[in-house]
């Protein structure tokens, strides 16, 4: 049952892990994607220790010099996992013994695994917030160029999808562009509460050396430090925002994949999918797929499912760290990938879409669109509006009956159902017409959706 290495921690144990042990408690096939941040944290650390005139300035030269090529190693793809190691941190700092001898054992002073991961998983996620709002600003600049590219096409906007007014597409597509923008902020802000340095806090009640945590933070760049060591190492509250954050930003990205599916049905045909972004059948050979579309809508049950797994493992944790928080990194690690990917993904897509604006604006033509329009006319000439939408929904049956569209009314007949209708009622029942005259507020005037582009 014997393992074959020593562990870093075997000093009060009489017999060795067992190998089933060892591989159930193992992460370091997860989380040595934590490698350059733990080295950057234990440079940090070491440079602290040696000015605080807590290790010698010699084991401290060492100290750096063994983690850099330790860095090398893991670039290289040199450096040796061994399961066995249990994590990083351990595989890290076994290499780093190895390497130096016993003044590699001099790093772990003042410090835990328990603030090390916290730390890492900071960093960490800093720089993942990065990546993605660089992603997020890069989409949102694909969707502001389609906008204006189509500027002048009119599609049907919907509820319940079911048509209901016109609007401009670009007007539907730059909504996105908001939903994107509160992505940005909600991340930034995530960011501002992960940027507090952990390190000091130790296992969980802080260390007994006189360290300096200030110069750990200032070194990695980090706004704060943290104030409370329990709080420090047993809090994931970071992650769980990020994870919300991305949940939200998914959601964002399945609502447009889900349109860009109905878009390009026969049904709809307002878009063709480009024939780099589809797929075909194995059966059906005149099937062309918008696959890439639906993963996207897919996959965000995996980003929702990762932030319910990481609330579920905090929510009975005691004070402070537990082993369960080992399990933060499965979640953390899959979002991060997969709204990336998504991102990517669907800002290559969008520009590549074949807008087919004569089906679009051939949409808005049946179903009524200006009925609303009309009411807003009957409200110009003094008519109550609630009893202005009980006369169009009057003329509107009686098109349906007679199979007829508003614009086929005569003015007689509009005047049987109102005596406040004019010649004029004309003007109310064109579509570019109805577009152009939403012009108040975050209307879908063309004035509006221009003005909104080139603040954009
Ligand atoms: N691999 C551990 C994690 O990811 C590191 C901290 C381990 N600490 C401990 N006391 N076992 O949470």
């Amino acid at each position: 049952m014997a393992t074959r290495k020593h562990k870093l921690w075997e000093g009060r144990f009489a017999a060795a892990t067992a190998p089933i042990v060892e591989q159930f408690t193992s992460s370091i096939a997860l989380d040595k994607r934590l490698a350059p941040y733990d080295i950057a944290g234990s440079l940090a650390h070491c440079h602290m220790l040696v000015a605080c005139g807590i290790i010698p300035a010699v084991d401290g030269k060492r100290i750096c010099k063994g983690l850099a090529e330790i860095e090398r190693e893991i670039v290289d793809g040199t450096f040796r996992y061994d399961a066995a190691d249990e994590d990083i941190h351990m595989a890290i700092e076994r290499r780093l013994i190895e390497k130096i001898g016993p003044a590699g054992g001099r790093l772990h002073t003042a410090r835990s695994r328990n603030d090390q991961v916290a730390l890492d998983l900071r960093l960490f996620v800093r720089a993942e917030i990065g990546m993605i709002l660089k992603s997020i600003t890069t989409f949102q600049k694909v969707l502001a160029a389609t906008a204006r590219r189509h500027a002048q096409v009119i599609m049907p906007g919907y509820t319940h999808l079911q048509r209901a007014q016109p609007v401009l597409f670009a007007h539907h597509l730059l909504a996105y562009h908001e939903k994107l923008e509160r992505d940005g902020e909600r991340f930034s802000d995530c960011r501002r509460r992960a940027d507090v340095m952990p390190l000091g806090s130790g296992a969980l009640a802080g260390t007994t050396f006189p360290i300096d945590p200030d110069q750990v933070a200032r070194e990695l760049r980090f706004a704060r430090v943290a104030t409370n060591s329990i709080d420090a190492v047993s809090e994931r509250d970071f992650i769980v925002e990020f994870l919300a954050a991305s949940a939200m930003l998914a959601t964002h990205l399945s609502r447009l994949a889900e349109e860009i599916i109905l878009w390009s049905s026969t049904e709809f045909g307002f878009v063709s999918l480009p024939d780099e972004f589809a797929t075909g059948s194995s059966i059906m050979p005149q099937k062309k797929n918008p696959d890439v579309a639906e993963l996207v809508r897919g996959k965000t049950g995996r980003v929702y499912g990762n932030l319910v797994a990481m609330l579920t493992i905090l929510k009975g944790l005691p004070l402070a760290y537990n082993r369960d928080l080992q399990e933060d990194k499965v979640p953390l690690f899959d979002t991060a990938d997969t709204v990336k990917g998504c991102l990517a993904v669907m800002t290559a897509m969008i520009p590549r879409l074949v807008i087919h604006a004569d089906r679009m604006r051939e949409a808005t033509s049946d179903g009524f669109l200006v009925a609303t329009d009309v009411a807003d006319y009957l409200v110009t000439k003094g008519v109550p509006f609630r009893e202005a939408h009980h006369v169009v929904g009057q003329a509107v049956r009686r098109c349906i009956d007679s199979r007829r569209r508003l614009e086929d009314l005569t003015l007689k007949e509009w005047r049987e159902l109102s005596p406040a209708f004019g010649a004029d009622v004309r003007e109310w029942l064109s579509i570019d017409a109805a577009i152009a005259r939403r012009t108040a507020g975050s209307g879908t005037a063309p004035a509006n959706v221009a003005r909104r582009l080139r603040r954009l």
